[in-house]
């Protein structure tokens, strides 16, 4: 796969949004709360009862993304040959950005798509290592990216990737009826 490196802009993002973002959620990783949380949490992997596709780019408005100041994000896009396979962004150096936490020692994965006549063929993979090396090489000190107990795919592929999780968000998504019910994981790496 070739990799190309782009500013993030209406350009980069024309290209970028030709990938669907979609999965089939069959299964979701449900959270226990033990004693009202004073003995912790614990996930169980649970198959739902009516498989469905999460599509995450009709979720509110696709792309406003470019509501943020991206100067200082990347995308990568990969191609085979003339085919484009997948896209990852990094947001990073943003205060207004809350995943960043006012931090600029951490970077995120903003978002991360395969297309899906390409996945489980390494592409996810090859990208995020790019999007880790990039990091690195601005001496970044953490990588994060987040994701749901419904993406219970994508949560494998982070820890297969290295990131451990270290947020579990019961009620990010309390105010989107439609997402009330979906606990937000953010998962880190070190650097
Ligand atoms: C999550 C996502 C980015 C992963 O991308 P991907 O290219 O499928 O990931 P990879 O191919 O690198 O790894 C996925 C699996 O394929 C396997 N794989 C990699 N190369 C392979 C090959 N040549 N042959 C067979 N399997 C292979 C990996 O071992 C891994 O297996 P596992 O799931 O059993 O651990 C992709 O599924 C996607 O775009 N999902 C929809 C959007 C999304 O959910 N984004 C994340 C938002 S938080």
């Amino acid at each position: 796969m070739e990799i190309k490196t782009l500013p993030v802009n209406k350009a980069t993002l024309d290209k970028y949004c030709l990938i669907p973002s979609y999965f089939e959620v069959d299964s979701v990783l449900n959270v226990d709360v033990l004693n009202d949380g004073f003995k912790g949490m614990k996930f169980k992997e649970e198959k739902v009862a009516r498989p469905y596709r999460k599509n995450y780019d009709t979720e509110g408005e696709p792309f406003f993304w470019l509501n943020f100041n991206t100067g200082n994000w990347v995308a990568f896009l990969g191609y085979e040959g003339a085919a484009l396979v997948g896209g990852l962004t990094v947001a990073c150096k943003t205060p207004e950005l809350r995943m960043l936490n006012g931090r600029d020692d951490l970077a995120d994965v903003w978002d991360i798509r395969i297309h899906p006549d390409y996945k489980h063929q390494g592409f996810g993979t090859k990208l995020f290592q790019e999007a880790v090396a990039w990091s690195r090489s601005r001496s970044f000190k953490q990588l994060c990216v987040e994701t749901q107990n419904i993406n219970v795919r994508a949560c494998r592929f982070y820890l297969k990737q290295g990131c451990r999780l270290g947020a579990i968000n019961r009620f990010a998504y309390y105010s989107n009826p439609k997402e009330r019910d979906e606990v937000q994981l953010i998962w880190f790496m070190d650097l």
